[in-house]
């Protein structure tokens, strides 16, 4: 391990973890630096699959985002009543927090077929119109990472959302015509972790806009123990607790945490989960109170140690923490800042004393904040967080 002043090694050098063992035996990885089990992204295929049957399958099953289920479920019951396709429906929040499992449930509560497909994944505008021509009556469009579709693509989706109709060029050159080709009635459903990379144009054209939000610790514990009872597993109610208050608000992660978990209390002991097994397993994982991971931590500290914590602009550090800028705007910020960790100015991310406190409590270096240096610094210019003129302060 390099001796940056970002890593901390609970370990002495050469001393094994105590969970190494276990580790091994689950396939876990290394302790120290192991894969990431609370990202919210998704893994695995065959963890896919076991998601996919934990994911509820109609809206009163669905735990959590009360306003949203309610407004959806007019939405739904009204296209319903009127045999016509739903409106067109834009979910946007942090990943995780259940939209491709809502875009689903919409397809299920209408009746009819889902057709899933993602903003990269079309990369022509003839791609787009295979899979339009190829809709039946009132179908569902689920377009994930819609932020991401290109000019040309979002082009056609326009009239095909607005008029369900494409404009199809016949021919080259001067005597090309533009042919109008009526499409079956549908409904897009977008997702997107960028609502503000959306273009005007197309946010305009879906009738609904809903915004998921963390769930609470309740909801978490609610859907743990419907996950535990899917999976057939026995949990206590402390072990729930402890898994629903590290899961970062999202339900992909606390059914992760409960299949890893799991595995646990399965090698280590008769299956059942204890509260205590729970604890062992997420110090085995290296999560900590507040659910984060190695990664979130290296985050924060890099915050504070390298930028005195802060503000510091996504290019400086991603470029420390060797993550893409998106990918700690997306995955690791939200749920940051959500937890009064991280704040967010003109300026850059600035860590909080909260999060400063945190990385205290578990035994990283913490140096004074660059407080003074802020976006009104002209008023503050040369006083120090202590009030004292830079030259009254004792080097
Ligand atoms: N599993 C994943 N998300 C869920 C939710 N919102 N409600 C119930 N079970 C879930």
């Amino acid at each position: 391990m390099s001796s940056d002043a970002t890593d901390r090694s609970p370990l002495a050098e050469g001393t094994e973890h105590p969970f190494a063992s276990v580790a091994r035996l689950l396939d876990w990885g290394p302790m120290d630096e192991g894969a990431r089990i609370v990202t919210p992204a998704p893994l695995e295929v065959d963890e896919a699959t076991v998601e996919t049957s934990l994911r509820p399958r109609r809206l009163a099953e669905y735990i959590g985002q009360t306003q949203v289920k309610q407004n959806l479920s007019i939405l739904l019951a009204a296209a319903t009543q009127r045999h016509e396709a739903a409106d067109h429906v834009l979910l946007y929040g942090p990943p995780g927090l259940g939209k491709t499992t809502l875009a689903n449930i919409v397809a299920r509560e209408l009746g009819v077929n889902i057709h899933t497909t993602s903003g990269p994944a079309i990369e022509r505008a003839g791609d787009l119109a295979a899979i339009l021509t190829n809709l039946d009556e009132r179908d569902v469009l689920f377009i994930d990472e819609i932020h991401r579709l290109n000019h040309a693509v979002e082009e056609i989706l326009y009239p095909a959302m607005e008029d369900f109709a494409i404009d199809v060029m016949i021919g080259r050159g001067p005597s090309a015509r533009s042919l109008r080709l009526g499409l079956k009635s549908f409904t897009v459903v977008g997702a997107t972790t960028r609502a503000g990379r959306i273009s005007s144009p197309l946010r305009d054209r879906f009738g609904a806009v809903y915004r998921l939000d963390y769930y609470s610790p309740d909801e978490l514990a609610t859907i743990i123990e419907r996950s535990a009872g899917i999976l057939a597993v026995e949990i206590e109610p402390r072990a729930i607790q402890a898994l629903a208050r590290r899961g970062r608000g999202t339900p992909r992660v606390v059914n992760r945490l409960l299949r890893r978990v799991r595995d646990h209390a399965e090698v280590t002991g008769d299956g059942r989960i204890t509260a205590t097994q729970a604890e062992a397993a997420m110090t085995a994982m290296d999560i900590d109170d507040e659910g984060l991971d190695t990664t979130d931590r290296r985050l924060l500290a890099a915050i504070v140690q390298k930028f005195a914590s802060g503000p510091v602009g996504g290019a400086a550090l991603a470029a420390v923490i060797g993550e893409e800028v998106d990918t700690i705007e997306d995955v690791y910020e939200p749920f940051l800042l959500q937890l009064g960790f991280l704040d967010r100015t003109p300026q850059g991310r600035v860590a909080t004393e909260r999060a400063r406190d945190h990385l205290r409590g578990m035994g990283y270096e913490v140096p004074p904040p660059r407080r003074s240096e802020r976006s009104d610094a002209g008023l503050w210019d040369g006083i120090t967080t202590e009030g004292r003129t830079e030259s009254e302060t004792p080097a």
